[in-house]
This record gives structure tokens, C-alpha cells and sequence, in this order.
């Protein structure tokens, strides 16, 4: 069956339709590849046509881009450069037609889809806001290679296109128009015919060159001259330091692509291309982001039917958690009401949700009549008044068991007997919460994490008696929710931040023992982490990461040692970011150095003891992580290694270009592992000593196999 169907009508237009059978996206596979190379050879060939549009025949979706599957698997560098040269010739034959090509986009179009519409004469998109026009290649950790590195800059200029393609950023109708990325842009449904027009009036004029986008002048001057342009260069490469620490490689090859194209000309900007991308694509962290977009693949696919849908929920509890689960529960057409005890939460819990919705909505994510819509879905209330109407509640009170088991009963008390009672407490037993319960199998957790808009994963907690049904509902929900649920089985800590404590509290021993605060955090960022242990903990609290300690304590056993750091600060008053008192300095919320408070009080440090290499930073940090992880999956809190390293991945930033924690640790090997915990156990205490199931995969090695 073939993916490419084209009509000729009768003005000489022709409508060449991409309709890939069989799947759900339009892909650009070696075999497609090969057969619009044909198709292309035809039209060229056929005297009749006088124009062409390009045109999908996907509902919502343009092309999403090349085959994922094709690039993970190709490991010979001489087979990555093949296909980009492969892919800039079938480009090249578009633009070479002999009339004019109209891409006629609704919809996503991604990577060498956007390539493919930019080799057209005429680019026409729908005002839809699910059409969205990028180079998102970086995120797999190669560039463009069907000559995007070379064409769009060309079209919107250099420091536009160094926006889209650094980052990996799409852009939307208004924007895209703006910077000449889109000739024209109209309605969904009148895409087909103002796509025909525009071929229509290109025919028989040339095809248009020059960089379209409305710049002023001054940007034009500065990207039209060598010299200047080099300021643009060091600018954007500075940026992209600043943001990826020099762990993914592919943003700075890109820049290099572009600046290369730009000082030899097209073909040596081809060939350039061409040859990166075969270096990048068998990169060790290109497969790894590619691990990475299968994880969150398998997670956003519901094997479960939907058997209970939510359309009004409470939300118990105000305070830092319950706004945001409020907002979006309300974004996604969920009615909410949010009770709390004290009024004054419950107003800050309106306007916290509020002030996401502003947010979202200057950022173009809503628009504006969504977002009024969204807050009109959120009552406030102090009383017990809409329990009765709920399909769900997720209760976020503070974290104390019996305060959550009283809520519990209150809202059972009233509640549907169809009501599931979802916790979002971050380390109390459902088992226990449970007990509570008439219906304890309708009782689970939903953990979310904090900020609960920008952070994707929800773990899916099961009690002992939790059902499966209840389970299922609360993963679909999530994904509704556009979260990813990972299922875990209840344990302290749960699986998340039981593997996180640790690494948190070996941050707090090494700042006792005399390291300081910037070093550690320094050497974490390094290693890729999305922020330092200090300023973590200053986001999380100094109260809820004692607590979470000392239950993690009290479950497992010495290995988790409350820091008596901590406990001191937090005794003190020290609450984190939240009151201004931390690890680091705040002013009016803004992060200042580290707190002279905090470092003057440890002798160790005034003592100038203490210093430590980063690698023992880093390895007594994370490799506690792995022990940790190995353990969970001893005790079966998670039953697939894939499972681990998304939550950690998606919940707390564990770097992507790692690939996941327990991938890391294949990399590593066992072995080595196993080694280096028995020298810091050696050193410094029994929490290093490596588990059983660690010392038994580092034997053979086998931790590969047991991972896969
Ligand atoms: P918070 O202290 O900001 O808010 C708790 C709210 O619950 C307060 O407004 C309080 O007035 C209210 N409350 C207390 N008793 C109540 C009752 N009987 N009925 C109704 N409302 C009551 O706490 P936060 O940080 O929002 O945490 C809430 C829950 O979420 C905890 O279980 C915590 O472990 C969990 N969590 C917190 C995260 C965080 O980073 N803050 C992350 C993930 C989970």
C-alpha cells in the first residue's frame, strides 16, 4: 500500500496527499523516503502540472518527523550519514521541482517534516493551536539532517532559527508567521483551498529567496555581515553551555551546522550536516534520550478501558499541593472544590490556581477564554459541602496520618460508594490510610510532584487492598491529566523519594563533614542534575524532608539517618525557599549565593577541612541512589526497571542524556559499583555497604541482563 496519493486538477494544480496506512502519524521512513522519491520523479516528470501542494492525510497531524525506531537502531556512523544524504536529496528534488510547492500544514510538523515543507516554494498552516512547526532533533541528541540546519536559517534568519533549532523549540501560527516561517496562515478548514490559491498565484513566478521574517533593521545588519554574525555565534553558544553544562553534545553541533552553511555555502553546509549527523546519531547519548522518549511513550499508553470517569472532584487540603492539583484537575474540564480548614488556605488555594492559569495563558499554552473557563470549574469551601457530588477526592492536608485518616472518614461519611479516595501524601502508608477506610479498595495514593504543573510524574500508590479497577482509574486519570503514571506498591517513601533521600542526606554528611554547600551542588549539576541537593532541598522544605527522613527512618532501619543538620535548622526556623530561610539566600523569592548562616555554623568549614574531588561527591551521592534502587526492586515497591528510571527521569530530573539511573548504572557495571560502595563503606559507615542483589549482579555482571 502505498503512503503517497496525488489528483491532478484541472488548472494544472496537483494534490499530492501523505497518508501513512496503518499508522496514526505520518512518519518519513526509509521506505516512504523511497517511495516520494518516486513519486517526486513523476510529478517532475508529468508536462501537466503547473503547481503542487503538499498536503497531509492525517486528521490532526502534518508529519511528525523521521522514524525513531530506524535511529535507535543504527549504529554505524557510515549508515546515519547515509540517510541524512539520502533525506537532503529527496529535500533537494522538492526544491527543484519545476513549479511551485505549497506545503499545506495542520497539525504537528516536526523535524524532516518541517525539512520537507521547508524545501517547498510556499509554506500555508492552520491557526490551530496543534499546529506546531519545529526541529526538535536535539531532544534525540542528533540535528536536523534533511537539510533544516541549512535551509531554515536561510528563510528566518540566523538568530530565529538558532531559536528553534538549539533548544529544540516549536513554533506556533502567530509566531511562525511573524518570522516568515509560514506564508500564510488561516483556519483548519479552509487550509485545502488557501493552499490552492496561494499555488495558484506562485505559478509562473520564481521561487521566492531572501530571509522573510519581519526583523528590524538592526538584527538584519548583524546577521547579513561575517564579523557581526560571529557575535550571534558566541551568544547562542554561551546560552547553550549555560543550560546543558556541555552534556549534550547536539545543540553545539547544530550551532556549528548553521555557522558552518552559512561561511561555505549550501553544498559544503550539506556535506557538513550530513557528516554530524552520522557522528551523532551512534552517540552513547543519543541513545540514551532515545531510551528516554520510549519511556515516556510506554507510560502515556493506556492498556486499561476506561470504567470510571471524573467529572467533579474535591480537593482537601489548600496549601502548596491542593492549588495546583486544583488548576489542573479544572484545565482538564474536571469540576473541582477545594476545602480546607482554614479560609485563608482556601483563598491562597484559588489564587495560586489562578496565577498558573495567568501563567499559562500569557505563554500561549491556553488561551485566555480557556483559562477563565478553566478557573470557573474551582469553588472554595470550609465545610464538607460538595463531598457528596465527587467521583474522586484527593486529599493534600498536611502529612500527618491521623489528621489524613479523619479526613478519610469525613469524606467517606458522604461520599458516592462509587468515590475513590486518592492520597497525595508523600510517604505515609496507604496500607495504614486504609484501615481507616469502609472501602479500603477504594483507597490509593496519587502522588504528584512539586511544582505540580511542570512536574510529569504521578506515582500510582497500591495499598494492600487497593483494587485493580482503582489503580487503572487513577492511571487514566493521570494521563488525562497529561501526567505519567508509574504504578508502584506501597513502601515507605514509595519509590521516589525513597531513592532520593538518600542522595539528599549524603549531600547533608558531606556539607558536615566541612564540604560547602556550592561545591556539592556544583559537582551534581555537572553531573547533569536539574538542580543542586541544597537548592532541592530548599524547594522541597526543610520540614516535609524531615519528616519524609525520619519516616524513611523509621521503615527502613539505620541506613536512612535523619540529618541532624537539618533537624537543627529546621528547629531554628529554617523552612527553605518557603519562608526565605535556606540553604541559599532569598530575596523576595529570588535565589541569591549560598547562606553565610548556614556555612558559619559547621566547625569543619570554618576549619577550611573537609574538601572532597567531585567524582567522590558525585559517586557517594548517586551510587546510594542505585543501592537504594536496587533495593526497591528487591522488595518489589516496582516490578520493572524501566518503571525506575522514568520515575526518575520524570519526578525528580534525573539527567535524560544518562538515560535512566539503572541504565547508568549498566553502563558503569556492577562490578564497579559494587567496588566503590565497599571502599566508602569501608570509610565512612555501613550505609555504602553494596545489597545483596547488587553484589550478586556485579558477579557476572549480569546487571544488563536483569535490567532488560
Ligand atoms: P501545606 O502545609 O502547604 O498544606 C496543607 C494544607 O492542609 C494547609 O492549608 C492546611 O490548612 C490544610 N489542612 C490541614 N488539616 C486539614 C483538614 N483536616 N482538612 C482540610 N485541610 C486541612 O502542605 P503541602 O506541602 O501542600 O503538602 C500536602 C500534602 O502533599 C502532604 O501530604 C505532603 O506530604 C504532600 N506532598 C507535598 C509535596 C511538596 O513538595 N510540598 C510534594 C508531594 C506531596
Amino acid at each position: 500500500m502505498s503512503a503517497f496519493k496525488y489528483e491532478i486538477h484541472k488548472d494544472g494544480i496537483a494534490v499530492l496527499t501523505f497518508d501513512l496506512p496503518g499508522e496514526r502519524v505520518n512518519k518519513l521512513t526509509t521506505a516512504v523516503m523511497d517511495e516520494l522519491d518516486q513519486v517526486l520523479e513523476e510529478l517532475a516528470a508529468n508536462h501537466g502540472i503547473r503547481a503542487l501542494v503538499i498536503r497531509s492525510g492525517k486528521p490532526d497531524i502534518f508529519i511528525a518527523g523521521a522514524d525513531i525506531a530506524e535511529i535507535r537502531d543504527i549504529t554505524d556512523a557510515n549508515k546515519g550519514e547515509e540517510l541524512s544524504r539520502k533525506g537532503q536529496s529527496v529535500m533537494s528534488k522538492i526544491e527543484a521541482l519545476p513549479f511551485p510547492a505549497v506545503a499545506a500544514i495542520h497539525g504537528p510538523c516536526l523535524g524532516g517534516g518541517l525539512e520537507l515543507a521547508l524545501a517547498c516554494s510556499h509554506r500555508v498552516i492552520s491557526n490551530d493551536p496543534r499546529t506546531a512547526l519545529g526541529q526538535p532533533e536535539v531532544k534525540i541528541g542528533i540535528i536536523p539532517g534533511f537539510g533544516g540546519t541549512q535551509r531554515l536559517p536561510r528563510l528566518v534568519g540566523l538568530a530565529n532559527s538558532l531559536e528553534m533549532i538549539l533548544p529544540g523549540k516549536s513554533v506556533h501560527a502567530k509566531k511562525a508567521k511573524k518570522i516568515g516561517l509560514a506564508d500564510e496562515v488561516t483556519y483548519k478548514e479552509t487550509l485545502l483551498d488557501v493552499a490552492l490559491q496561494a499555488a495558484h498565484q506562485a505559478i509562473g513566478k520564481p521561487r521566492p529567496t531572501g530571509i522573510r521574517a519581519k526583523e528590524p533593521f538592526l538584527i538584519r545588519l548583524l546577521e547579513s555581515n561575517p564579523l557581526t554574525r560571529t557575535l550571534v555565534y558566541r551568544t547562542a553558544r554561551k546560552g547553550v553551555l549555560n543550560e546543558t553544562r556541555g552534556n549534550y553534545p547536539a545543540p553545539l553541533a547544530a550551532l556549528e551546522a548553521v555557522r558552518y552553511g552559512l561561511s561555505h555555502g549550501l553544498s559544503a553546509g550539506y556535506e557538513h550536516e550530513a557528516r554530524t549527523l552520522g557522528g551523532l546519531i551512534v552517540s552513547e547519548v543519543s541513545k540514551n534520550l532515545i531510551n528516554v522518549f520510549y519511556l515516556n511513550e510506554a507510560l502515556k499508553k493506556d492498556f486499561s478501558p476506561p470504567q470510571f470517569s471524573v467529572t467533579r472532584a474535591s480537593v482537601i487540603g489548600a496549601g502548596i499541593m491542593g492549588g495546583g492539583i486544583a488548576q489542573l484537575f479544572a484545565e482538564k474540564s474536571i469540576t473541582v472544590r477545594i476545602r480546607d480548614i482554614n479560609a485563608k488556605a482556601v483563598s491562597a488555594g484559588l489564587k495560586a490556581a489562578a496565577d498558573i492559569f495567568r501563567k499559562r495563558s500569557k505563554k500561549g499554552i491556553l488561551d485566555p477564554l480557556q483559562a477563565r473557563d478553566g478557573m470557573d470549574r474551582i469553588t472554595g469551601t470550609t465545610d464538607a459541602s460538595g463531598f457528596s457530588a465527587a467521583d474522586l477526592a484527593v486529599e493534600a492536608v498536611v502529612e500527618n496520618m491521623e489528621v489524613k485518616k479523619a479526613v478519610l472518614r469525613d469524606f467517606e461519611h458522604v461520599a458516592k460508594d462509587s468515590a475513590i479516595f486518592a492520597s497525595n501524601t508523600s510517604s505515609l502508608s496507604i496500607t495504614e490510610l486504609a484501615a481507616a477506610a469502609k472501602r479500603p479498595e477504594q483507597v490509593v495514593g496519587m502522588h504528584f510532584f512539586n511544582p505540580v504543573e511542570k512536574m510529569p510524574l504521578v506515582e500510582v500508590v497500591k495499598g494492600q487492598r487497593t483494587s485493580p479497577g482503582t489503580i487503572a482509574a487513577i492511571a487514566t486519570l493521570s494521563r488525562r491529566l497529561g501526567k505519567l503514571p508509574v504504578v508502584v506498591n506501597d513502601g515507605p517513601g514509595f519509590l521516589v523519594n525513597r531513592i532520593l533521600m538518600p542522595y539528599l542526606g549524603e549531600a547533608l554528611t558531606m556539607l558536615e563533614a566541612g564540604s560547602r554547600i556550592e561545591e556539592i551542588d556544583h559537582a551534581l549539576l555537572r553531573f547533569g542534575m536539574p538542580m543542586g541537593a541544597f537548592i532541592l532541598l530548599d524547594e522541597i522544605g526543610f520540614d516535609i524532608a524531615h519528616k519524609v527522613s525520619s519516616i524513611l527512618h523509621a521503615g527502613l532501619g539505620e541506613r536512612i539517618q535523619p540529618s541532624p543538620l537539618l533537624e537543627t535548622l529546621y528547629k531554628e526556623g529554617f523552612y527553605g525557599k518557603k519562608n526565605g530561610k535556606g540553604f541559599y539566600l532569598y530575596l523576595h523569592g529570588t535565589r541569591g549565593g549560598a547562606s553565610p548562616l548556614v556555612n558559619n555554623r559547621i566547625q569543619k568549614r570554618k576549619d577550611n577541612a573537609g574538601w572532597l574531588p567531585e567524582q567522590e561527591i558525585v559517586e557517594r551521592a548517586v551510587f546510594l541512589m542505585i543501592k537504594e534502587a536496587a533495593l526497591c526492586l528487591e522488595d518489589k515497591i516496582v516490578d520493572r526497571v524501566d518503571h525506575l528510571d522514568a520515575a526518575l527521569i520524570f519526578g525528580i530530573g534525573f539527567p535524560p542524556f544518562r538515560g535512566g539511573l539503572m541504565r547508568y548504572a549498566e553502563k558503569l557495571g556492577a562490578k564497579y559499583i559494587v567496588e566503590r560502595l565497599e571502599f566508602y563503606a569501608a570509610k565512612y559507615g555501613e550505609r555504602f555497604a553494596p545489597p545483596t542483589f547488587l553484589f550478586e549482579m556485579s558477579r557476572d555482571d549480569l546487571i544488563g541482563q536483569i535490567i532488560r
